[in-house]
């Protein structure tokens, strides 16, 4: 096997989602304290106690109240090289989270068993459905009370729409936790409680299912209740199949307490064997194979003025095939130019460092001057082909910009323009064109916040912004389609976007069938995408 093949195929690169306080966190931390990543849990992401381990620009999104950085780590375990993208959540939740997405190859989904599936697991994992990513459910806190794990099945197959097999099963939860029995070896591992930060790794103590000392170690009642759910996985439960779930269309379950680290190093070898080191993927000259000796990728995710002394940004590229190496020149597509990359660096675990070479499933963040654009292709001179676009995902807020001082419209039109272009906002105008109107979508509110705070800081122009009902979007996708011929519903609002496209703006998603009833053969899209057609609705 060649270096770069061998480089290649052990990679793994996989975003990691679920809803705000599912253990999303700790369940990484606890994936780098296995890869040796890190000595101690709590040094990720900055919580009080903790080391502050995270990249310097954080630290200043930090200064300003506004966190906007979704971080990418990486570490070895095991012999495999792993990449994690994590998606921010809480009030980060941004069209960067969705974006992330588009960098992976496969999705871990944390979901707090006491919970089951909450509102922002099911946005993110929309998007893993219509990429066909392999997803991994790992159900969290189980030394908590938790919901019936046959509930919990049913909750991901039913709210998910995807079938479930169960690799390992939980025997009780909260105070009576004994343990987890894994299917494919027969065995228990059973649960000690383990302190629940430093640096200690899970306790392992295994019994084999049938070992008579196993009904004293869980107890008679938890015994006849594992015997029973056992059968009845065994007999009804979707079996493990490799293909389906390299489809996207069968989730492996684990259970496990990623505070107390049980049931982690199970997740992380099993899944590391059931996912795929780095995919082909489609681009203008078809699919691009990872392993070809050629370096390609495309950015997925610009990140401005990490300084703000200087107006640079940070443009994350996903490696899609061969090897980069930091002294060559490449060929930015899309700018028609040859260029080196400059400073290019990786997230370690904890450190940001600079990088000389990286492989197909690498991440890196790029400095850009302001010439590159999200989904924008670079490759090995001599090509010259174009990944698949990045969809435009629909924002859900949206607010009237106001100017407040009006001496100031070029400012104001620079940079609404430019932040737009990042990425970080979208924004809309009135039909009859011009910037008279400009309406403000985003998929997570606090980009509101962003957006004032950075024409304030960046563009030296005040705004306010007036909440506008509308929560939902609609891309026309009729070709030639003229806006006089619609036959109009109330609470809806008609614009178009930067590119000139038209869309509609919805209060709820009964107007949206009202006038799909009301138009004949109107064909309405949830994204807007550059190319090919999959994504629509
Ligand atoms: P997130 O990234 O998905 O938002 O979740 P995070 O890991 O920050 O975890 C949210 C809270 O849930 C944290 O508690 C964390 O300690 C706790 N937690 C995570 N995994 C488990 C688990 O397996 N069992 C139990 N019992 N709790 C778990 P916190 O009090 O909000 O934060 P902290 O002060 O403990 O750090």
């Amino acid at each position: 096997m060649s270096d770069i093949t061998e480089q290649i195929t052990k990679r793994r690169t996989f975003a990691i989602i679920s809803h705000p306080d599912a253990g999303k966190t700790t369940l990484t931390e606890k994936f780098l304290l296995y890869g040796g990543a890190i000595n101690t849990a709590g040094s990720v992401k900055g919580k009080a106690t903790s080391k502050h381990a995270v990249s310097d620009w954080m630290e200043i999104e930090k200064e300003r109240g506004i966190s906007v950085t979704s971080s990418v780590l990486q570490f070895n375990y095991d012999n495999y090289c792993i990449n994690i993208l994590d998606t921010p959540g809480h009030q980060d939740f941004s069209e960067d989270t969705y974006r992330t997405l588009m960098a992976a190859d496969s999705a871990v989904m944390v979901i707090d068993g006491s919970k089951g599936v909450e509102a922002q697991t099911i946005k993110l994992f929309k998007v893993c459905v219509m990429r066909h990513i392999p997803i991994f459910t790992f159900i969290n806190k189980m030394d908590r009370e938790s919901k019936d794990p046959f509930e919990l099945l049913e909750d991901i197959e039913t709210v998910l729409g995807i079938k479930t097999c169960v690799i390992n099963w939980p025997i009780g939860c909260g105070k009576s936790f004994k343990g987890v029995y894994e299917r494919d070896r027969d065995v228990v591992s059973l649960f000690h409680a383990v302190s629940t930060g430093g640096s200690k790794k899970a306790a392992k103590e295994e019994i084999a299912i049938d070992d008579p000392a196993l009904k004293e170690e869980i107890g008679e009642e938890l015994y006849n209740t594992l015997m029973d759910e056992k059968e009845l996985l065994d007999g009804a439960g979707d079996e493990f199949d490799q293909e389906k779930v390299s489809a996207g269309e069968l989730s492996p379950v684990f259970f496990g307490s990623a505070l107390t680290t049980f049931g982690v190093e199970t997740f992380l070898k099993h899944f590391l064997k059931m996912t795929r080191s780095p995919l082909p993927r489609m681009s203008s000259e078809g699919l691009i194979d990872p392993l070809t000796e050629d370096f390609s990728g495309f950015f997925f995710k610009i990140q401005a003025n990490m300084n703000k002394a200087h107006r640079d940004r940070i443009a994350f590229l996903r490696i899609c095939s061969g090897k980069f190496e930091a002294q060559n020149e490449y060929f930015h597509v899309q700018g028609n130019k040859k260029l080196r990359l400059s400073q290019p660096q990786q997230l370690m675990a904890s450190d940001r460092k600079v990088v000389d070479e990286a492989y197909a499933g690498d991440i890196i963040g790029i400095f850009d001057p302001g010439i590159f654009s999200i989904g924008d292709t670079i490759c090995t001179i001599g090509k010259k082909f174009a990944f698949e676009g990045i969809p435009t995902f629909a924002p859900e807020h949206f607010a009237r910009v106001v100017q407040l001082d009006t001496m100031k419209r070029k400012q104001f039109i620079k940079g609404v323009s430019q932040i737009a272009q990042e990425g970080a906002i979208q924004i809309f105008q009135e039909p009859s064109g011009g910037m008279t109107e400009v309406i403000v979508g985003v998929v997570g509110v606090l980009q509101f916040e962003v957006l004032t705070y950075r024409l304030d800081s960046e563009y030296g122009c005040k705004v306010r912004l007036d909440p506008l009902p509308y929560g939902y979007v609609r891309w026309i996708k009729n070709e030639n389609f003229d806006f006089s011929d619609l036959k109009p519903v109330s609470d809806t609002k008609k614009v178009i976007d930067l590119k000139g496209n038209p869309l509609v703006l919805f209060t709820n998603e009964w107007n949206i069938k009202m006038l799909k009833d009301r138009n004949e053969g109107l064909i309405l899209a949830e994204y807007s995408h550059k190319q090919g057609e999959e994504w629509e609705r």
